[in-house]
């Protein structure tokens, strides 16, 4: 077996909150790896004691093949964290920060530029500006490249796109696949459900426990739920009017429509003519396929 993260039957509690609840998991070498979330699922206690800045309260957690209670210091010379606060020096220039953690590594920034080039690339354009100066994306670039600057086995990124514009979300992920070929291991989380597509294989972790592990295709073709769009020109009045509809199992909003989770004997011409009867305008319901947020929704409900 080829894993590179391994975590066995990981217990955490603060005082009397349970941060994460008995998980399992595996991330094999190379893999650009996803653990999505909402708020509070446990996602940056998890990259807290997988980084070693905390003991789990129990169970068994292996990074780099090397074992997370004993082997500790190793583990911090093999691993890139970027947690989810900003985390470098405000006050340092942009090159003052990297050049911070080359050498808290002990190496040089040249032996390994190749590696940060295209991440660092676009950040040589103002190698003396204060980090605390950068725009939101720029600084996310120059996190990731002081994580990267020694070459780490395994890359710890917890929420990088949070706070972050659209724009420097999407040239993000393009880096990942692009760090990906290096071989490197990628755990990256988020609480953007689109985002997970872009991994090769998620966890949906929700409350401290991880819902489901696969790839993003094979999760939302076992989704298996019979599955409407809906739309009107009074979406409150759609949403309430659904919800007390028989054969509607679930209703929610989703982007600038609702999702219907619906029974076989929902039959959506029939529903539409009894909705534009009882006043709606512009109804319209029609088949969808469901995608990673439908299904978070619907183990989030299962449980
Ligand atoms: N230092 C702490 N002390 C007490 N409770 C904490 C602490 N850190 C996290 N928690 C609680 O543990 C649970 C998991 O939090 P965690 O920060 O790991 O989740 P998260 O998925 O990273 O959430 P977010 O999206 O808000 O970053 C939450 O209920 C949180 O309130
Ligand atoms: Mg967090």
């Amino acid at each position: 077996m080829n894993s590179v993260v391994k975590i066995k039957n990981l217990s955490h509690k603060y005082g009397s909150t349970v941060a994460l609840d008995d998980i399992s998991l595996e991330v094999e070498r190379g893999e650009l790896f996803g653990i999505i979330g909402p708020d509070g699922a446990g996602k940056s206690t998890l990259y807290r004691i997988l980084a070693t800045l905390l003991n789990p309260d129990k169970g068994e957690v292996y990074v780099a093949g090397l074992n997370a209670l004993t082997d500790y210091k190793k583990i911090r010379t093999k691993i890139g964290y970027m947690p989810e606060r900003f985390s470098l020096y405000q006050d340092l220039t942009v090159n003052e920060n990297l050049n911070f953690y080359a050498s808290l590594f002990g190496v040089s920034i040249k032996e390994n530029y190749d590696l940060i080039a295209p991440v660092f690339g676009q950040l040589e354009r103002f190698p003396n500006r204060r980090a605390g100066a950068l725009s939101g994306g720029m600084k996310q670039k120059l996190a990731l490249s002081c994580a990267l600057i020694h070459r780490p086995e395994v890359l710890l990124l917890d929420e990088p796109t949070t706070g972050v514009d659209a724009v420097s979300r999407s040239e993000f992920w393009d880096m990942l696949s692009q760090l990906r070929k290096s071989g490197i291991t990628i755990l990256v989380s988020t609480s953007y459900m689109d985002e997970a597509t872009q991994c090769e294989r998620i966890a949906m972790i929700n409350k401290g426990k991880i819902l489901d592990t696969n790839t993003p295709v094979n999760l939302v073709d076992n989704l298996n739920e019979n599955l409407y769009c809906a739309a009107a020109n009074n979406m409150f009045g759609l949403l309430n009017r659904l919800r007390r509809t028989s054969g509607v199992r679930n209703c929610y909003t989703f982007g600038a429509t609702l999702h219907v989770v619906a029974d076989t004997s929902f039959d959506p011409d029939q529903v539409s003519a009894q909705l534009t009867a009882d006043g709606l305008k512009n109804v319209k319901i029609y088949r969808t396929k469901g995608d990673i947020e439908d299904l978070f929704i619907k183990l989030t409900r299962d449980e």
